[in-house]
């Protein structure tokens, strides 16, 4: 079960640039295009004409036609022509969703229409914030969404898991600060006078040692950011200050795959495009290392017996309250619509 009355990324903005894109949130397959005067649609991708899937077919003007046998359809799935001059059958429409393209993320709205509200939209606007630089990518994991989720809530796994580039011994010294703030848990951790991971140590080139500052807010049903500060420690380097976004939105694929699409940019040097080529692949490399975990972890779920428990640990408290509101915010929902 699913969160309905969410937003959910469904694409980065420039993956619609080129031809129609097919891809199945929350177990319904879709199809993503952007029209000639680049407005973002989604509609089913099932034809309603004889099933085949629309994302075969071509954007052409405004409309999208199938790629079987050419119905034409507009983005509010209206079909507006048959070719052969058939009459248009009211049937032949298909279902097609609030979209809102946004910061460079395109975000649908697959629930129900009566509840579409634009003050859900998690707080992603770094990515086109002016003095913030870096880029944006998309991985495809073999594991619930949860469990990208409950990755990224916990960073004490840093220290085990990115050896190469986020791994610090202060990140399991140092205890959490958990909060709930309506839609939000906040986890925060200040990580003070510190030796500075490698990622730091790499970008901006922290040489002694620092404060690191973190904080990391799941916004239900789906996203997760996590800022970071890191400010030299007073007479140990210069005085810079370096802070980060990473932003993530982890799209439920089925429930046992999951569109994770995340950025990470940064408040310095936003110019500097070796400084964005070397912070991405930092990245991409470091989500790799957890993306590896997840598929693992997830196949070993599968075959665990029905009554297999996680044992819980104080660094498990954000984990423990984004389950909570989230079981809060499923029971809601079932109760608004029953
Ligand atoms: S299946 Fe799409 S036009 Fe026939
Ligand atoms: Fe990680």
């Amino acid at each position: 079960v699913y969160l309905r009355n969410e937003w959910y990324v469904a694409a980065l903005s420039d993956e619609l640039e080129g031809r129609p894109v097919a891809r199945t949130l929350l177990g319904q397959p879709l199809v993503l295009f952007r029209t000639a005067s680049g407005k973002a649609a989604v509609m089913d991708n099932r034809c309603p004409h004889r099933g085949a899937p629309l994302s075969t077919g071509e954007v052409v003007g405004e409309s999208l036609v199938c790629g079987y046998h050419g119905f034409s359809f507009e983005t509010t799935g209206r079909c507006n022509h048959i070719p052969g001059g058939a009459v248009i059958p009211a049937k032949a429409c298909v279902r097609s969703y609030p979209v809102v393209d946004r910061w460079g993320w395109v975000f649908v709205w697959m629930g129900d229409l009566a509840h579409v509200d634009e003050s859900l939209l998690p707080n992603f606007r770094w990515t086109a914030e002016p003095g913030w630089a870096g880029g944006r990518d998309y991985l495809h994991v073999r594991s619930n969404y949860t469990l990208v989720r409950d990755n990224l809530l916990d960073l004490t796994h840093a220290r085990f898991v990115h050896k190469n580039t986020l791994a610090t011994s202060a990140v399991t010294d140092t205890p959490i600060r958990t909060s709930l703030h309506g839609r939000v848990v906040r986890v925060e951790r200040n990580m003070l006078n510190i030796e500075p991971s490698p990622f730091f140590k790499k970008i901006p080139g922290f040489k002694g040692r620092v404060d690191h500052r973190q904080c990391i807010e799941f916004h239900a049903a789906s996203y997760i950011s996590i800022n970071t500060t890191v400010t030299a420690v007073a007479g140990e380097d210069d005085d810079r200050t370096a802070a980060f976004y990473v932003l993530n939105a982890m799209t439920p694929e089925t429930d046992k795959s999951t569109h994770y699409f995340w950025a990470l940019v940064r408040n310095f040097a936003p110019e500097d495009d070796e400084v964005t080529r070397m912070q991405h692949e930092l990245n991409r490399a470091t989500f790799q290392e957890d993306v590896d975990i997840l598929e693992q972890q997830q196949a070993l779920l599968d075959s665990a017996p029905a009554d297999w428990q996680p044992v819980a640990v104080p660094n498990d408290g954000g984990c423990i309250q984004a389950a909570r509101l989230m079981k809060r915010l499923l029971a809601q929902e079932a109760g608004s619509t029953a």
